[in-house]
C-alpha cells in the first residue's frame, strides 16, 4: 500500500467515523438504550457499540475485501485471517461512559500491516476532534500537525490514566501504581477512554500515561498518533492482555522510573 493510497483511506476513514460519530451523538443519553452485560455486571455493551462496529466493518469489508479484521464486539474475522492486513477496531471507547450519556468516547481505528501499525485514527464525536497518523507523515489533529508537550517535571504533569473491569479480583487492577503516581503529579487524570487518553498525551494536552490492563483495540491506533507526534508509547504483553506506557519523551523516563519502584515493568528508557 503506498502513500497516496494511505492519505486516501485517512480521508474517507474521516467521512465514516463522523457519519458513525453523528449516529452515536444522536442516542446518547436516550432512556431506553439496550445495555447487555459482558464479562461482569460492569463490563457493558449497548446496542449503539455493536451497530457502529457493523457500519465500520461494513466499510471495510467493502473497500478492502482482502483485509483481516479484529473488532473489540466481533472479534477476528474467519475471512482473510491471514491477511498482511488487519484492521484493529473499537468502535466505542468510552462504553461506561457513553451507557451513562457521559459524552466522553471515541471511535479508534488502525490498520497493521505484517504486525506494524501503518494508520490510526481517534475520532471523539463530541468535541468533532478527528486525531490521525500515518507512519512516518506526523500526527494530526483535523489538519493541524500535533505534537507532545516538552515538561518533563512530573509535579506539573497531567498523567492520565485507567482501571480494567476486573478491578476487584485483576493483580494488574492498577490500584499500587495510581498510588504511587497521584501524589506526585500536577494532576492526575481519568478520561475512561484509553484512545483520548493517548490521543491527549499526543497532542500535548497531558504529558502522559499509564494502564496495565489493555486490549489490542484499546491502544493500537492511538500509539501510532502518539509515536508520529514525537512521543513514547510502550506496549507490553501482561498476562492475557498489554501494560502500555506512554507520554512526551522526558516525562516517560520518570513516569517508568516511578512506576519501577512498585514493581518492575521492564521497559527500556533510552
Ligand atoms: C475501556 C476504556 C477505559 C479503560 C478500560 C477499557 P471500552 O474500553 O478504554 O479507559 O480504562 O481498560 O477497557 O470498554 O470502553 O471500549
Ligand atoms: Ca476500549
Ligand atoms: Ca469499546
Amino acid at each position: 500500500m503506498n502513500l497516496e493510497e494511505l492519505y486516501k483511506i485517512k480521508n474517507h476513514i474521516h467521512d465514516l467515523v463522523k457519519e458513525v460519530g453523528q449516529y452515536q451523538l444522536e442516542n446518547l443519553g436516550r432512556q431506553d438504550l439496550e445495555i447487555d452485560k459482558k464479562t461482569s455486571a460492569v463490563d457493558l455493551v449497548t446496542e449503539v457499540d455493536k451497530e457502529s462496529e457493523r457500519r465500520i466493518i461494513h466499510y471495510i469489508e467493502t473497500h478492502f475485501p482482502e483485509h483481516a479484521i479484529l473488532g473489540e464486539e466481533s472479534g477476528m474475522t474467519t475471512a482473510n485471517h491471514d491477511s498482511e492486513f488487519l484492521w484493529v477496531i473499537d468502535p466505542v471507547d468510552g462504553t461506561t461512559n457513553y451507557a451513562h450519556g457521559y459524552p466522553l468516547f471515541s471511535i479508534a481505528i488502525g490498520l497493521q500491516y505484517n504486525q506494524k501499525t501503518i494508520f490510526g485514527s481517534v475520532y471523539v464525536p463530541y468535541m468533532d476532534d478527528y486525531f490521525w497518523a500515518i507512519q512516518g507523515e506526523g500526527a494530526y489533529l483535523n489538519s493541524e500537525p500535533i505534537h507532545v508537550s516538552s515538561h518533563g517535571v512530573m509535579d506539573a504533569s497531567i498523567i492520565a490514566t485507567g482501571f480494567p473491569y476486573d478491578k476487584k479480583t485483576s493483580p494488574d487492577n492498577n490500584e499500587k501504581y495510581f498510588a504511587k503516581i497521584m501524589p506526585i503529579v500536577a494532576g492526575i487524570r481519568r478520561t475512561g477512554s484509553a484512545c483520548i487518553d493517548l490521543a491527549f498525551v499526543a497532542s500535548g494536552r497531558a504529558e502522559g500515561y499509564f494502564e496495565m490492563n489493555l486490549s489490542p483495540w484499546d491502544f493500537i491506533a492511538a500509539q501510532l498518533i502518539v509515536q508520529e507526534a514525537g512521543g513514547v508509547c510502550l506496549s507490553k504483553p501482561l498476562r492475557e492482555r498489554y501494560a502500555v506506557v506512554a507520554g512526551n519523551p522526558h516525562i516517560i523516563k520518570e513516569l517508568i522510573k516511578n512506576l519501577s519502584e512498585v514493581s518492575t515493568l521492564d521497559y527500556p528508557v533510552e
